[in-house]
Formats: structure tokens, C-alpha cells, sequence
């Protein structure tokens, strides 16, 4: 089932140190993988939980006019039917007459004939993305229902919930995170393109006069957000996206595409999504999903704006971001410069020899110390120094305090107390006060 990866050095290297370092394995692996499904690590979880808790922060507890919910991954499928994913959430496929590859036609250069064998393709024909399922023991349409191809349904057909619970009052959005599910015909370039994937997405609630005005503030938010995590903003282009193209809900979607290393693509979408889904859910479910504008009197539908980022391609981008090689004391270095915000872990506590009692319980209090203060602090006697510190450049880590006999006073009675503190990005190293590191790495 495994699939044949289209990539360059840069992402070889990327993907190996992902798996090297516990971030990202390929689903399933020892069954031979299964295609478009990849599993986090240790390290990979720590970042992509960096990554949610910053746009969590960011764009629900941070703002006044939004609020969190986690929705049921299965739906009632009439919802998938009113949304319109039912009839047509489908890529364009095309099947090879002769070898039976199937591809997506509008990643083809040459649509006739086969990329692998040469052979004739058939006829184009459309591929409806959402896996099936059935719930309940008894198998047979009336007991088909879907995995989410999108987390924004769950915010939908939620959003009278929210208006009759918490009366918020206008412009408002919901945000989620959570997993979604499309059956792509090529998942490719690693987690880029996966059957498996996690969204973060907000559907924020308008006037249907103020769409433009709020589409605007959204679109600086998102690059607030990019710039957050660590993006070169020079990295990042945005695309309007013409009127054929567009997702069939959408009057208008800007892209914002990153400089991946095999290509220019998609990370985000901002798309104006009008009172489609209201209306849609309106009419599926024969609830009115009016909004009553106390002030105005007015009663209407509200209009949205959809601010929708992929966790998986974050995570991509601020690894290509992040991953550097330079040479540092003779010998060729690999390390990744995440920030502090995402690092996995922010400071490695190391003693100097782990076969020394009184080096090792002073470093295993310094460790408690910073733990209780910082929280992502890791401990690490495995190897000697120069392995340590590798092993931590490699997995982003910026700062590395070693506990050594001058902290320890017996030589040098002035160090007493004092810990080495390395910078992972310059290597430079700086004794501190243990008293204050805390104040110096916050
Ligand atoms: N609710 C709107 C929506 O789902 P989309 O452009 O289909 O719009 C939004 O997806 C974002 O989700 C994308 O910009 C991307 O970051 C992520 N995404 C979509 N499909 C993906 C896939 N197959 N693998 C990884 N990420 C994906």
C-alpha cells in the first residue's frame, strides 16, 4: 500500500530526520504502510500541539469574539447532503487503460496518457473524496454516513446551539480544531497531501454587508499567524483563486501558498463562503437558522468568513522553515530553528558526567527547577557532551544548560552555582547564575 513519494534532497533529509528523531512515521509502517496516512511521534506531537495551543490562543481565547467547540467527526449525513459534499466534493480522476494507475487529472501535464506506463488514460470522470461508513449494526443505505471531509460542517450545523446558548452577539466565530478525512486519489509529498488530516478553522459570522471589511481583517490575521510560527513571510504568496476553481461554496478564496522544497503550494485558504452553509442547513434541516438583530430589528442569515489552516501543513513548512545545515567546530551540523514558542522541548539539562553522583543530583535539581517553571524541559545523560548537544540541535531545542564540577564549586569557588548555557543557534556558551536562568530563558 506504501506509495512512491515525489521529493528532493532537501525533503529527503527532512522526512529521515523526522523518523530518526521520533517526529513523523509513516502509518502502519511495519504492515508496509498505508498510503496518505502518517503517525506523529513523541516529538512530532509536542510540536503539533505547539503549533494548535498558539492558533488556539491566538484566535479563540486571546479575542473576546470567539468560541471554541469540538463537533462529532460523524454527522447526520443529511448535513453532508445540504452542504452539497454529497454531490460534489470530487476531484476530476482518470484511470490508465492499461496498467489501471488512477491520477488526478488536473495534476497532469499530458491528460491521454499514463505518467508510469505510457499507456492511454480513459475518460476523465469525478471522484467523490469522502470515505463511507456505516453506523449501527445493520449494513445498507439508510445506514451510511461519513467521516468529516471538513471540521467547518460540526461549526454549521452548531451555530444555533452557540447563538441560543451563549448569546453572542454579531460579528462572532466559532474556531475548531480537529481531524478531517478525504480519500485523495495521489496523497503525496509526505504529510502534505494525506487521506488523514487535521484542520484548524474558524467560520466567523458577519453582516452580510461588512463580508469585505472582516475578509480583510482575517487575511492580516492569517499573516500574523504565519509569522508566528515562524515563517519567513517572503516564503508565503497569496493567490486569488479564479471563478472556476473555486470550492463550490465560495464567492471568494484567496490561497496562501508556501515555497515547499518540491514546489510552490497551498498551505491556507481564506475563502467568503456567503450564507451558503446557513442556507443550506436552513433548508436540510428545516430549522430557521435566522440571526434577530436586537438593536435593528433586522432578521437575516449571516454570512461567512472562513479563515481555514491545515495542522499538517503548518507543521511542514515550519520543519522546511526550520531545518538548516551549517559546520560548527570542523563537522558538517543539522539542526532545526524552531522557535521558542514551538520548540518541543525549550531547554535539555545535561550532567556533565552521568557516572559522577554529585553532578548527576545537582543537575536532577536544576532540572526539577526549570520543569516547574518552563514545563518543556527535558533531561539527558545518554552519550557524551558533543552527542548531547547534536542530538538536541537536531530536534530544535535552543538552549542546553549543562552542570559541571564548577557548579559544583570545588575548583573554582567564584562558578559555584553557576551552569553553562548554550545557544543552539551561534553555539556560544555563557555561564549563568542557576538562580537565574529562569528570569534569562523567559
Ligand atoms: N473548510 C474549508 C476547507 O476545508 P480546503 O482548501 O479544502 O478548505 C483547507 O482545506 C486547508 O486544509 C488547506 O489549505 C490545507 O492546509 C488543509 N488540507 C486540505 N486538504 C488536505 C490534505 N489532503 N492533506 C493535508 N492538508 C490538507
Amino acid at each position: 500500500m506504501a506509495e512512491k513519494k515525489e521529493t528532493n534532497e532537501k525533503m529527503e533529509a527532512i522526512i529521515a530526520l523526522c523518523k530518526r528523531r521520533g517526529f513523523v512515521y509513516q502509518g502502519s509502517e511495519i504492515y508496509g504502510g498505508l498510503a496518505g496516512t502518517w503517525d506523529y511521534g513523541p516529538l512530532g506531537v509536542a510540536l503539533k500541539k505547539n503549533i494548535e495551543n498558539l492558533w488556539w490562543k491566538m484566535f479563540v481565547d486571546d479575542r473576546e469574539d470567539m468560541y471554541g467547540i469540538d463537533a462529532a467527526i460523524l454527522m447526520n449525513p443529511n448535513a453532508w447532503i445540504a452542504s452539497g459534499h454529497v454531490g460534489g466534493f470530487s476531484d476530476p480522476l482518470v484511470e490508465c487503460t492499461k496498467c489501471k494507475k488512477r491520477f488526478r487529472a488536473d495534476l497532469l501535464t499530458d491528460k491521454t496518457k499514463c505518467p508510469e506506463c505510457q499507456g492511454t488514460l480513459g475518460e476523465e470522470r469525478q471522484f467523490n473524496m469522502m470515505f463511507k461508513t456505516n453506523i449501527g449494526a445493520t449494513e445498507g443505505e439508510g445506514s451510511i454516513t461519513y467521516l468529516r471531509p471538513e471540521t467547518a460542517g460540526g461549526m454549521f450545523v452548531n451555530y444555533k446551539n452557540v447563538v441560543d446558548s451563549i448569546h453572542p452577539k454579531l460579528p462572532f466565530g466559532l474556531g475548531q480544531i480537529g481531524k478531517a478525512f478525504r480519500n485523495e486519489i495521489a496523497p503525496r509529498d509526505f504529510i502534505f497531501r494525506v487521506r488523514e488530516l487535521e484542520q484548524m478553522e474558524v467560520e466567523y459570522f458577519v453582516h452580510p454587508k461588512t463580508w469585505e471589511e472582516h475578509f480583510e481583517l482575517w487575511r492580516k490575521e492569517m499573516w500574523r499567524f504565519i509569522e508566528a510560527v515562524g515563517i519567513d513571510k517572503s516564503h508565503v504568496h497569496e493567490l486569488e483563486v479564479g471563478d472556476g476553481d473555486r470550492a463550490h461554496y465560495s464567492k471568494r478564496t484567496i490561497d496562501f501558498e508556501y515555497d515547499f522544497p518540491f514546489g510552490r503550494k497551498e498551505l491556507y485558504g481564506l475563502a467568503y463562503r456567503t450564507d451558503f452553509d446557513l442556507k443550506s442547513h436552513q433548508e436540510g434541516s428545516k430549522v430557521n437558522l435566522e440571526y434577530y438583530d436586537e438593536e435593528t430589528k433586522e432578521k437575516f442569515l449571516p454570512h461567512v468568513i472562513e479563515p481555514s489552516l491545515g495542522v499538517g501543513r503548518t507543521m511542514l513548512a515550519v520543519l522546511s522553515e526550520a531545518y538548516t545545515e551549517d559546520e560548527m567546530g570542523g563537522e558538517k551540523r543539522v539542526y532545526l530553528k524552531f522557535n521558542s514558542a514551538l520548540a518541543p522541548t525549550l531547554v535539555a539539562v545535561f550532567p556533565l558526567l552521568k557516572n559522577k553522583p554529585e553532578l548527576v543530583a545537582k543537575a536532577r535539581e536544576v532540572y526539577a527547577m526549570l520543569k516547574n517553571k518552563l514545563g518543556r524541559v527535558s533531561f539527558d545523560d545518554n552519550g557524551n557532551i558533543g552527542k548531547r548537544y547534536r542530538r538536541q540541535d537536531e530536534i530544535g531545542t535552543p538552549y542546553c544548560v549543562t552542570i559541571d564540577f564548577d557548579t559544583l564549586g570545588e575548583e573554582k569557588p567564584e562558578y559555584k552555582d553557576t551552569v553553562t548555557l548554550r545557544n543552539r543557534d551561534t553555539g556560544t556558551q555563557e555561564r549563568v547564575l542557576i538562580s537565574d536562568l529562569v528570569a534569562k530563558l523567559k
